[in-house]
């Protein structure tokens, strides 16, 4: 089935930027008014700076005035597909645990609710602005 998200998300990662791990990785969020912010991952020669793709598309996304999500597709030529790691859990988690995961190889695909991939996830106890 045709899925537009899913497409944002392999365009996105044809720009990856990931010499030193080879390993592209695309990212595509859907917001609650149903527009789409892609991402991929960039890395940089002092590795620990690298951002993922889903740290990307939520980095495009917030600076589009985008604050609210209903899904995030994520794909990487791996398989199984890949399972977005713990620090992206926690800035997804940062716009709400209601949030479908989706991640996709060329030949499989897997979901999750965020909630089940980040239980108990870190909230401040106050927000100055929302
Ligand atoms: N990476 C992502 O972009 N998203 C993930 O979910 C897993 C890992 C990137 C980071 C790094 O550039 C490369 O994949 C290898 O870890």
């Amino acid at each position: 089935m045709a899925d537009p998200l899913l497409d944002a998300a392999w365009k996105a990662r044809e720009h990856a930027w990931c010499p030193y791990s080879g390993f592209a990785v695309g990212a595509a969020l859907e917001s609650d008014d149903g527009r789409w912010y892609a991402g991929c991952n960039v890395e940089n020669a002092s590795y620990g700076l690298t951002v993922c793709a889903e740290r990307a598309a939520v980095s495009a996304a917030i600076a589009a005035g985008a604050r609210r999500f209903r899904r995030l597709v994520v794909v990487a030529d791996c398989d199984p597909p890949v399972s977005p790691c713990g620090g992206c859990r926690q800035v997804l988690a940062e716009f709400g645990e209601e949030l479908l995961v989706e991640s996709a190889s060329r030949t499989a695909r897997r979901s999750w609710q965020l909630r089940d991939l980040l239980p108990d996830a870190f909230k401040p106890s106050r927000r100055a602005h929302d």
